[in-house]
């Protein structure tokens, strides 16, 4: 993408109600004024809130809301130039149940107060499979914690996967740290909703479940 159209990605983005930018400081320094008040002040209903983290462009937020009208999604990402697409189409055919919020994953308890979120979708990260990598891959050690601060305690996260180090790697971690895996697909030709949809996350691909403790 070229950069000028990511400006105009950006300029059209703070334009947009339904999509968050706070700054490092904001959310580090401060109290943000989200934090702990996204249903009150921002959805403005006590429908459960669910988190799309590392959201791309967003159109898997797009469509948990459309299927579930009763429950609040916000799409997390570092890079607004990609979510734009998601807010806009949220905006243009006026899904009211989702956000986006451009923020950094490692400061989502800055965003988010404890026991605040229901439930967080992981969908397609970067496996990050070199080692000195791990710090950035979105389950490791750290991310669990911090997810499992957010989380009510009997919310769950679920991550969808087609690398099987991430696969393997997770399953792993989770186990070790007492985390209670509810469900794990292995196989990856006989999953529901894997045939007659074209929607990408239909396709046939492993996924894991876990509730946190
Ligand atoms: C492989 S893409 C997957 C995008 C989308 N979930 C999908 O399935 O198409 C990973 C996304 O996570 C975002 N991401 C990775 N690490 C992040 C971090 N630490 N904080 C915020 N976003 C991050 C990237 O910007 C990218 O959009």
């Amino acid at each position: 993408m070229g950069s000028k159209n990511k400006l105009k990605r950006f300029n059209e983005n703070d334009t947009f109600a339904n999509v968050f930018q706070p700054k490092r400081n904001e959310l580090v320094d401060a109290h943000y004024k989200l934090k702990g008040n996204w249903n009150a002040l921002y959805f403005k209903n006590n429908n459960p809130l669910v988190l799309e983290l590392g959201c791309g462009k967003g159109e898997y937020s797009v469509e948990l809301a459309k299927k579930y009208p009763n429950k609040n999604f916000i799409g997390i990402d570092i890079k607004g130039a990609r979510f734009w697409r998601g807010a806009k189409t949220a905006v243009e055919e006026n899904i009211s149940n989702v956000a986006f919020l451009r923020t950094q994953i490692e400061l989502v308890d800055h965003a988010f107060a404890a026991h605040e979120v229901d439930e967080i979708w992981i969908t397609f990260p970067d496996p990050q499979i070199k080692y000195k990598r791990t710090k950035h891959r979105m389950t490791n050690s750290e991310f669990l914690k911090r997810y499992k601060t957010i989380l009510k305690p009997d919310g769950i996260m679920n991550l969808k996967t087609d690398s099987e180090f991430m696969h393997g790697y997770t399953l792993g971690l989770l186990h070790g740290e007492g985390h209670e895996v509810l469900y794990a697909n292995h196989n990856v030709y006989k999953q529901e909703g894997s045939r007659g949809r074209s929607y990408k996350y239909s396709n046939p691909l492993r996924k894991y479940l876990f509730r946190a403790k």
